[in-house]
C-alpha cells in the first residue's frame, strides 16, 4: 500500500485519514488532487463519506487505483452497516471494508446535501410513534457533533499491522 486517499465534505472523512496517514505513515492525498501525485493502478487505502450508504468518490477511485481497503465514515456507529454499504457500492466480500463514526456539521452542508438531510430530519420528527433507532437517528441528525476518534480507527489498524 503506498498512499491513502480520501473524498470528504464536511471534513470527518478528511480527519481520518489524517489520523490513519499519522498511524501508518502513508502519504495523504484527496481524491481530487491525487491525479496528479499517485500513477493509475498505485496501490491505495481509500476512505469515503457516506451518501445514502454509497461510498462518495469511490467508483471513480476504483477506476483509477488499486483499492486495498475502504473505509466509510458516516453517522452510523463505527463497525456497524457494513451489510448494507457492502451492496450498495457491489463491493466483493474479498476487499476489506471499515466503518468509521464521523459527525455531523450542518454549518457545512449546502444544497441537495442540506436539503437530504433536512427532508429525513422532519420525516423522522413526524412520525407518530418513534422507535429507539429513530430517536438515535433524531438526535444524531438534529445535534452537529463530531465523533472522530482515534479509537474508531482500531479495527482497521488491526487489520493494516497484519499486512
Ligand atoms: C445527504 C447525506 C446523506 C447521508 N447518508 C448517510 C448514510 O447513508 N449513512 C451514514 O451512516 N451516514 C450518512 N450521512 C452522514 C455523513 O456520512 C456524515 O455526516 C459524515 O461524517 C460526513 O463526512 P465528511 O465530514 O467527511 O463529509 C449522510 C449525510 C448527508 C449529508
Amino acid at each position: 500500500m503506498e498512499a491513502i486517499v480520501y473524498t470528504s465534505n464536511t471534513g470527518h472523512t478528511a480527519e481520518y485519514a489524517k489520523i490513519l496517514g499519522e498511524k501508518t505513515g502513508l502519504p495523504v492525498y484527496a481524491l481530487s488532487g491525487a491525479q496528479k501525485q499517485l500513477s493509475s493502478g498505485t496501490e491505495i487505502i481509500y476512505l469515503g463519506w457516506l451518501f445514502a450508504n454509497g461510498i462518495k468518490g469511490y467508483k471513480k477511485a476504483a477506476k483509477k487505483y488499486k483499492i486495498s481497503a475502504i473505509c466509510a465514515v458516516g453517522l452510523c456507529d463505527t463497525g456497524t452497516a457494513l451489510d448494507e454499504v457492502r451492496k450498495a457500492n457491489a463491493l466483493s466480500e474479498e476487499i476489506p471494508l471499515f466503518t468509521m463514526q464521523g459527525g455531523m456539521d450542518k454549518t457545512k452542508l449546502r444544497g441537495i446535501n442540506k436539503f437530504m438531510i433536512n427532508m429525513l430530519t422532519k420525516g423522522i420528527d413526524s412520525k407518530k410513534d418513534r422507535t429507539e433507532e429513530d430517536e438515535r437517528m433524531l438526535y444524531l441528525l438534529k445535534n452537529d457533533k463530531n465523533y472522530v476518534s482515534e479509537d474508531n480507527t482500531s479495527a482497521f489498524m488491526e487489520w493494516y499491522c497484519k499486512q
